[in-house]
């Protein structure tokens, strides 16, 4: 084909070898308004454009690095990792022996039992019974843990004075070993004088608890945990 043809306007304004055409441009001229054109941005359209595959590489390296650092920090995702009283795993490897640790056991008190039986242990009158010098929180610690976990109701004779109030199962929340650390707390402040519960003694009641919903009368938790004759 012959580009005459093709271009009939092209050749109608050629004049001669310079190239100068009837407007005036030459042939650099055109060429060089052509490039500056052609640099400037293309028109805007309306539409979606593909997301540049940097990006895509970008989130994908992202989505890499998140799972790796998941994977070595999230803890399995166990909320004991929060737990301040989970014991500590040993760098022997294998976990460290449950000591009972007052300080702490001070601390979830006053968290979950100071309301109602007061920080000083003395309870309200008429309302919250006593823990200081109170023989329920003595023995093997059963009475109590078992009041912990399941809660305790009805009438209660403590230290002379009659309550009948609701104690909600406060331990349901707890580990073990927080509640092995409240109990210790309460069964040697106040000038109570019983020897700290351990976490294992804590989980033996929770075991044999399993399947109990409701909360003790006072009178069925005397039945299976009678008071010690001092
Ligand atoms: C919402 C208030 C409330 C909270 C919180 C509470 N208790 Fe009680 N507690 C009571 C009431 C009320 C009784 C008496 C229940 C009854 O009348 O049978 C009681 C009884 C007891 C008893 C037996 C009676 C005595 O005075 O020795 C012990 C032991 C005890 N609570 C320990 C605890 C411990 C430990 C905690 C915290 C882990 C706790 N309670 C949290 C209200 C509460």
């Amino acid at each position: 084909m012959n580009d005459s043809n093709r271009y009939p306007d092209n050749n109608r304004n050629r004049r001669g070898p310079s190239g100068a055409g009837s407007d005036g441009l030459s042939d650099g001229r055109l060429v060089e308004v052509h490039s500056q054109l052609a640099r400037d941005k293309e028109e805007p359209v309306q539409g979606f454009s593909l997301t540049p595959i940097f990006i895509v590489f970008l989130f994908c390296g992202f989505g890499f690095w998140a799972g790796l650092y998941l994977t070595r920090n999230s803890g399995q995702f166990s909320a004991g990792v929060f737990d301040l009283d989970a014991p500590k795993l040993a760098t022997s490897g294998g976990p460290a022996v449950f000591e009972p640790d007052a300080a702490k056991g001070e601390k979830l008190f006053i968290i979950n039992c100071a309301v109602c039986h007061q920080a000083t242990g003395l309870g309200l009158a008429g309302a919250f019974p006593p823990l200081a010098g109170s023989p329920w929180v003595g023995g093997n610690g059963e009475r109590m843990i078992k009041a912990i976990l399941a809660g305790l109701g009805g009438e209660i004779e403590v230290k002379g004075a009659k309550y009948n109030g609701v104690m909600p199962n406060v331990g349901a929340g707890l580990s073990n070993a927080q509640i092995a650390n409240i109990a210790s707390y309460v069964r040697q402040a106040w000038g109570n004088t019983a020897e700290p519960i351990m976490d294992t003694k804590v989980a033996e009641v929770r075991k044999a608890l399993a399947d109990r919903k409701s909360p003790y009368t006072a009178a069925e938790l005397l039945k299976e945990n009678p008071l010690e004759a001092k």
